[in-house]
């Protein structure tokens, strides 16, 4: 089975439920549409009510739909098996509601992704401040099917919505100082209750070369499974970058900083030998404590399932290898 288009990852009756809610929203005059904190459904006041016998997000179909998707990403890593809603939104990695796997799906009721405003400084011509109904509006919404490859050894396969980076990027203009991107996430303990833990850092920040940040494949994602980011995948926009290590793609981002030096991320800060800048998917290139050479797909037969073979750049080597052109990948890990 392949995934190329939205109406085969969502069974039709949800897609066709949307469309009417849709109407009907539209109907109402946006009355509809409201600020949707507590439960993460942040652009529909109905999706909500809908909810209410369930208030964590863990089925498709009730959060609001990202409206103007149109599918663009086919070939071989949409070939790959999408991996079940109820995993890609209850097995997370975001510490700042906590470290079990399940506490972000438990706790990040508490984020309130409306309003919120998105900065772009540092080395650009044009420093922007972006409310989020202007980055909604700001690139053509596109489904992209994406393997993400944890560093712990486990994946998924999940059909992203958003667009390039480089989109984003581009309206801040640049200047030749800017060598390198600097993410940072939101860090306020009154929603995000892991901030008041020292396990990391805060806030949560992740870098890029100017050159993979301005990637086509880099997407800026404000959904998932056709719907706006439930609160635990990095409500309302997180970074995607489908070829490194899951740690790379910062979620609930606040600020992008473009800078002449390397960022220091938040993992390379509390462990600069296990979690290096590059951090891109290598098989050939083990963590200090672990193989990379193979994975566990979440959702494809529990634990003791055969595991798959990792590859290269994540299985996006012939469009990101010339990236590394000479490198040692050894030792830029
Ligand atoms: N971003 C923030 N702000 N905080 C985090 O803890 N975890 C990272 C990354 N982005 C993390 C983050 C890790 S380790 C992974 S594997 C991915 O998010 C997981 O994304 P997912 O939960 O949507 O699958």
């Amino acid at each position: 089975m392949t995934h190329g288009v939205p109406s085969e990852i969502t069974p039709r009756a949800v897609y066709e439920g949307r469309r009417a809610w849709l109407k009907e929203a539209a109907a109402l005059g946006g009355a509809a549409v409201g600020l949707q904190a507590a439960s993460g459904l942040w652009l529909s006041g109905e999706a909500e009510a809908a909810t209410a016998a369930a208030p964590l997000v863990a089925r498709p179909g009730v959060l609001a739909p990202l409206p103007g998707v149109r599918s663009t990403v086919a070939g071989a890593y949409a070939m790959d098996k999408v991996t079940p809603y109820e995993k890609v939104t209850r097995y997370n990695n975001f510490y700042e509601f906590g470290t079990d796997k399940e506490a972000p799906w438990h706790n990040a009721g508490t984020l309130k992704p409306r309003p919120w405003t998105l900065s772009i400084e540092g080395e650009v011509g044009k420093p922007l401040k972006l409310g989020l109904d202007d980055l909604l509006k700001l690139g053509a919404m596109e489904e992209r099917i994406y393997r993400l490859r944890c560093v712990e050894g486990w994946s998924m396969v999940i059909p992203w919505v958003g667009y390039s980076l480089s989109t984003l990027i581009q309206r801040a203009a640049p200047t030749s100082r800017a060598k390198y991107v600097e993410f940072i996430s939101l860090a306020d303990e009154k929603q995000m209750p892991g901030v008041r833990s020292g396990v990391l850092d805060w806030p949560y920040v992740e870098g890029l070369r100017i050159d993979e940040a301005m990637h086509p494949l880099t997407m800026m994602a404000f959904g998932l499974y056709g719907e706006v980011l439930p609160n635990q995948n990095g409500a309302p926009l997180r970074l995607v970058v489908p070829w490194k290590y899951g740690f790379k793609s910062a979620k609930s981002i606040v600020k992008i900083r473009l800078v002449d030096k390397e960022p220091v991320s938040s993992w390379t800060k509390a462990n600069a030998r296990e979690y290096g800048f590059y951090s891109n998917v290598n098989p050939t290139v083990d963590h200090p404590r672990w193989s990379q050479a193979t994975e566990r797909r979440l959702g494809e037969g529990g634990f003791f399932a055969p595991r798959k073979t990792t590859l290269m750049f994540n299985g996006y080597e012939a469009q990101v290898g010339q990236l590394y052109a000479g490198m040692d990948l050894k030792k830029y890990y």
